[in-house]
């Protein structure tokens, strides 16, 4: 047994299993190059050539909620810079990244550890928004229409952070953009059927994550298991794996295996409410490790607080009607928060609050 504080030690039903094999069939692995042959002023065009991409994007998204990208496009050497400074962040003292902590009240900064309903997580981490100022109720109740100005606290060092952080979330929306294009082709939709829930506003931002070495990973989770609440996710790993993805034919959770270069994709709430659940939000959790500490950037793609997230009208017919009825995104962003916080007993938010009966 190990010396963690009780407040990290997961119930034993979500312990980690750690003598898990690699499996051979992790989650799939999708080229990009084709698409970058074909675009125009920065949209995928010419579906029918890059038809096979779509279809292995269509299929990973059904299969799995998750798949890495290759040849994306994203220039290795922001990957790196990105890289560089956020470890050099974490190496600072507790005090000074204490600085830029988050307040109760808003997203942005640092924090040490979150809770997992009454767990918590092994890690720290820090979080900027990609717009700035990003407008958001100013809570989660249905009757306040009062909205709030989010903005960033960017730590005096390393000094270069912020033009990277600025640079990075360019690159990233970029790339995200092309995935929704791909995304929206592979359900049939037109190229910028979703576009439209970006262009004004968004909530976007992104996260740096360190996962330190941990006394007792059997009993620890660097992140509990959970669904992200967004629209897509596009995580940067470092090479020390930990993520894992319960797959969804059978429950397991399997490690995703570490590809250079290649970025982590994965389907948030949003696209399970506007697939009308074609798509599922799947579970995912982090492992954490005795001797190495593991690095990761996740870039989470939001659309606009006052988005209304309801299945899109193409997809349903009277076979197939609506899942879901509507609600508002920002809302259900500050509820998650807020729910986060207070430490809730019983769960969090999730989208099947909105799920309709089946008739
Ligand atoms: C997250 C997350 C995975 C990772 O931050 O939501 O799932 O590998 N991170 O850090
Ligand atoms: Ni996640």
């Amino acid at each position: 047994m190990g010396e963690v504080d009780p407040a990290f030690i997961q119930a034993p039903e979500h312990r980690p299993n750690l003598s898990l094999v690699a499996e051979t069939q992790g989650i799939p692995v999708i080229d990009l190059s084709s698409i970058h042959r074909h675009l125009q002023n920065d949209t995928v065009s010419d579906p029918p050539a890059i038809e096979g991409v779509v279809k292995e994007i269509g299929r990973a998204c059904r299969e799995w909620g998750f798949f890495q990208v290759t040849n994306h496009g994203v220039p290795l050497n922001l990957r790196h810079r990105i890289e560089d400074v956020s470890r050099k962040f974490f190496s600072q003292s507790l005090e000074e990244k204490r600085k830029v902590a988050r307040d109760h009240t808003s997203l942005p900064g640092y924090y040490d550890s979150e809770h997992t309903k009454n767990v918590r997580d092994w890690k720290e981490g820090i979080d900027f928004l990609a717009k700035e100022p990003t407008l958001v109720p100013i809570s989660g109740d249905e009757d306040d229409d009062r909205t709030t100005q989010w903005t960033n606290r960017y730590p005096q060092s390393p000094p270069d952070l912020r033009e990277t952080v600025v640079e990075y979330v360019d690159e990233m929306e970029k790339l995200a953009f092309k995935l929704l294009e791909l995304i929206a082709l592979s359900l049939g939709l037109e190229t910028k059927k979703f576009h439209g829930y970006y262009l004004k506003d968004q909530s976007s931002f992104i996260r740096f994550n360190h996962y330190p070495p941990c006394p007792s990973p059997d009993l620890a989770l660097g992140v509990g298991r959970h669904k992200d609440p967004g629209a897509l996710t596009i995580l940067a790993p470092d090479e020390v794996e930990g993520l894992e993805v319960r797959r969804k034919s059978d429950q397991q959770w399997i490690r995703v295996k570490h590809i250079p270069q290649a970025f982590i994709i994965n389907i948030g709430d949003v696209f399970q409410v506007w697939s009308n659940d074609e798509y599922e939000s799947v579970e995912h959790r982090v492992i954490v490790n005795t001797e190495k500490e593991r690095f990761s950037i996740p870039f989470f793609f939001n659309p606009a607080h006052y988005t209304i997230v309801e299945p899109m009208k193409e997809l349903i017919n009277e076979q197939n009607p609506p899942k879901y009825k509507p609600y508002n995104f920002g809302k259900y962003l500050v509820n998650r928060k807020d729910s986060n916080f207070q430490k809730r007993d019983g769960e969090n938010l999730q989208i099947s609050h909105f799920r309709l009966p089946s008739i």
